[in-house]
């Protein structure tokens, strides 16, 4: 007798009444208007080194950055080596299960405790130099033949930690060690979609980091747009969407886009199975992070700047179900294989061909334009905007 897996689908109404109204305000696609827009924004914000350091000191360092997800450490006693912000950082969920994220320097003389990026089970994190070892709350634990230091005081040698907050399935961080620790742009009504989501009971399906010669907002602007999907991913996914606009949503300094397939119809949506197969919600995590829903599985980009010209891109798959049989093996594989081949080979290489075509000058005096159906993305830069001045 075989065992029948119980597949968990979400429905109209496990979603926030919010969520709900925004799906209930989609137009029938032939019924939709687009705004007409007259915006650009010069080519400096995207090549200027001093435009770089500046989004560095007023927003990466001193505002909340997602790290991870939460399904990348989904038991306790495991840890996170994390290189890419700049600061190299460990996060750890300790045996309570509660998530730190520490800068990854041994109090003892500096050195680098875990090397790498990948996740790992321990009880303990300990130096390769000399062995010091703490626990994953950052206690120090151990110290090598500690009767030879004559005034080791060990309760300042703890692991330094960063402000942080596991929310919404996600590990926040806030990358200032001063930093009082302000999580309040992550609003409860975002929280509440995310949760809704059930992003924070999601499996981690896979992973993949990118590494592009792009700047990080150009990277981002492709999923805050719908004008693209018909023409850039004409061959793949875009006959499956509409070319109207999306229904946003401000949430603080969030933003919402919910949109119908090619097929949405407004009526009997509360009778579906499984709603992500006619509605597609894609948020932007201000600054950087990008949440996409598909029907079986969600994608978690995490857009770090690395350079005014260089962007590594953290993206993840995420599952409601485990893969835990063949068929659902056979359907998150060719998913995976799927939405890294549009999002790698499509989006990502449209952000390089943008950083290479600015960096020659071409429209330096005329700005780049933006229309009606990219309006999202100028939501976008108006709060970036605001962080900045
Ligand atoms: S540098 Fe880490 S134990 Fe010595
Ligand atoms: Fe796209």
């Amino acid at each position: 007798m075989s065992v029948e897996t119980q597949i968990r689908y979400q429905r109209l109404n496990d979603l926030t009444a919010s969520q709900i109204e925004a799906i209930r305000a989609i137009p029938a696609h032939d019924e939709a208007t687009t705004p007409v827009i007259e915006a650009t924004r010069p080519t400096a914000m995207f090549l200027d080194d001093a435009v770089y350091a500046r989004e560095q000191e007023k927003v990466f360092r001193r505002l909340p950055v997602a790290i991870t997800v939460s399904a990348m450490l989904p038991e306790a006693g495991s840890l996170l080596p994390h290189d890419a912000y700049g600061v190299p950082l460990i996060v750890s969920r300790d045996r309570e299960g509660v998530v730190h994220v520490f800068i990854n320097a041994c109090m003892h003389k500096g050195s680098t405790l875990v090397p790498g990026c990948e996740p790992q089970k321990s009880a303990r994190i300990t130096c390769p130099y000399h062995a010091w070892s703490w626990k994953l709350d950052g206690n120090l634990a151990g110290v090598a033949r500690a009767e030879t230091f004559a005034c080791l005081n060990k309760e300042k040698r703890n692991l330094v930690e960063l402000p942080s907050k596991e929310a919404g399935g996600i590990i926040w961080a806030i990358l200032d060690r001063d930093a009082e620790g302000d999580f309040s742009l992550l609003g409860d009504d975002i929280l509440a979609d995310l949760n809704a989501l059930a992003l924070n009971e999601q499996h981690l399906y896979g992973r993949k980091t990118f590494h592009l010669e792009s700047n990080w907002k150009q990277v981002i602007e492709p999923f805050l747009e719908g004008y693209h999907v018909q023409r850039l991913h004409a061959k793949s996914v875009g006959p499956l969407f509409a070319d109207v606009p999306t229904v946003v949503t401000r949430m603080g300094d969030h933003l919402r886009q919910i949109s119908g397939k090619v097929e949405f119809a407004p009526d009997g949506l509360e009778n579906e199975k499984n709603i992500h197969k006619t509605i597609t919600h894609a948020y932007l995590l201000f600054p950087n992070t990008v949440l996409i829903t598909s029907p079986y599985y969600m994608s978690v980009m995490i857009v770090i700047p690395t350079e005014a010209g260089k962007t590594q891109v953290d993206y993840h798959m995420l599952t409601l179900n485990k893969a835990d049989n063949a068929k659902s093996e056979a359907l998150y594989k060719t998913s995976y294989d799927t939405v890294l081949g549009v999002f790698g080979n499509e989006d990502f290489v449209a952000a390089e061909y943008c950083w290479k075509g600015l960096k020659t000058g071409a429209l330096d005096n005329i700005d780049v334009v933006y229309s009606g159906l990219e309006h999202c993305i100028l939501m976008q830069y108006e709060t970036l905007e605001k962080h900045m001045n």
